[in-house]
């Protein structure tokens, strides 16, 4: 059972294709943290199909919430445990309805306060489960399947939206052109990994910076990919997935950088599965030594989808005195709302 001093929350994740929980105490200490992929579900389809995400996370919610609690020493009558955290948005409605309705049922049996969780605000939690000492100001370059997002944190729960995609996520426009090299899916991996044998200056693609802020746009260089792919027909394929992962990697650390520079931010923060991007983590890691700044790499498994950042963001949410009604419902279009 948890020390009593402890805030013991369990979080649980559902808002695409991983089904996750996890017990974190103090929103720092990670006591147990299980993810369930659907990858293998979804790969023969190129890309997560809704409904059977939905129903994969109906089987497998709670085989996955009875090992992360089994691991933390809990059991099926919660013992020990304080509050449920969930993601509530934003995602896959039917997928998040499955952890909300779930996150909802414990805390009724359970007798505990719920709390909704904003999975955007979870990912910029995740950085603060490996590194609390974090000093402040931050900026985070959110990269995932779904956003792209450049945000300053003040403090923790505490943040700005700077810049953000004209049209496709970073994570996406991987998806994409990996899907039309056929390298499978998810894409982001499979290009990382055939990039290391390619030469990333045999195509020039180009790197587009919309206005003079801090947005993005990929959709144009996706266009490129596939005009130089049926130009040059027998092109070495880690060719072009090395020259299109460093024309991604060179906007994203460029636009990240003067964010950074702009708010003299003490540090640069990776955060959601395309952080998991073996060029991203270097040239980040280069900037910020060039620029005298920290850089902060989450583990690749706090990069992609997982509850424990969702405990974390529901314990600093509980710590503000935020208690979700049980009316709490899905909102699959939840956006980053500005608190500095
Ligand atoms: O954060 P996440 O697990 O789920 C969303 O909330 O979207 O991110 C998944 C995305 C996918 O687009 C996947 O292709 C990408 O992250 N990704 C990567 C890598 N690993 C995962 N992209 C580039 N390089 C990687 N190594
Ligand atoms: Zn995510």
């Amino acid at each position: 059972m948890a020390d009593r001093t402890v805030t013991r929350v369990l979080g649980i994740e559902t808002s695409c294709d991983e089904t996750a929980a996890s017990v974190v105490d103090d929103g720092s200490v990670i006591v147990s943290s299980v993810v369930s992929s659907q990858i293998d579900l979804h790969a023969k389809y190129g890309g997560v199909v809704p409904e059977l995400a939905g129903r994969a996370h109906v089987e497998l919610l709670t085989p996955v919430l009875a090992e992360a609690l089994e691991a933390a020493g809990s059991d099926c009558s919660g013992t020990g445990i304080d509050a449920v955290a969930v993601t509530y948005g934003p995602g896959l409605i039917g997928s998040l309805l499955v952890g909300v309705a779930e996150a909802k049922a414990l805390s009724l049996a359970w007798g505990i306060p719920l709390v909704g969780v904003n999975h955007l605000e979870a990912h910029l939690f995740a950085s603060l489960l490996e590194q609390p000492d974090l000093g402040y100001p931050l900026v985070v370059l959110l990269v995932s399947g779904g956003h792209t997002l450049l945000v300053e944190v003040t403090e923790p729960g505490r943040y700005r939206l700077m810049g953000g995609t004209i049209d496709d996520a970073a994570g996406e426009a991987f998806d994409k052109v990996a899907r039309y090299l056929g390298l499978g899916y998810p894409g982001g991996p499979a290009i990382d990994r055939i990039a290391d044998q390619g030469d990333p200056a045999a195509f020039a693609f180009p790197r587009s910076y919309p206005g003079d802020g801090y947005d993005f746009s990929f959709s144009g260089l996706k266009t490129s990919v596939v005009n130089a792919v049926r130009k040059h027909p027998d092109a070495d394929t880690a060719d072009v997935a090395a020259s299109f992962r460093r024309a991604v990697v060179d906007v994203l650390v460029a636009r990240a950088r003067k964010a950074a520079a702009d708010v003299g931010a003490t540090a640069l923060c990776l955060a959601g599965g395309v952080a998991a991007n073996a060029l991203l983590r270097s040239t980040v890691e280069e900037a910020c030594a060039a620029d005298g700044i920290g850089a902060f790499l989450p583990s690749r498994a706090l990069c992609t989808d997982n509850a424990a950042m969702v405990a974390a963001a529901g314990w600093w949410r509980l710590q503000h005195g935020d208690v979700s009604p049980l009316t709490l419902g899905a909102d699959p279009n939840l956006r980053l709302a500005a608190t500095a």
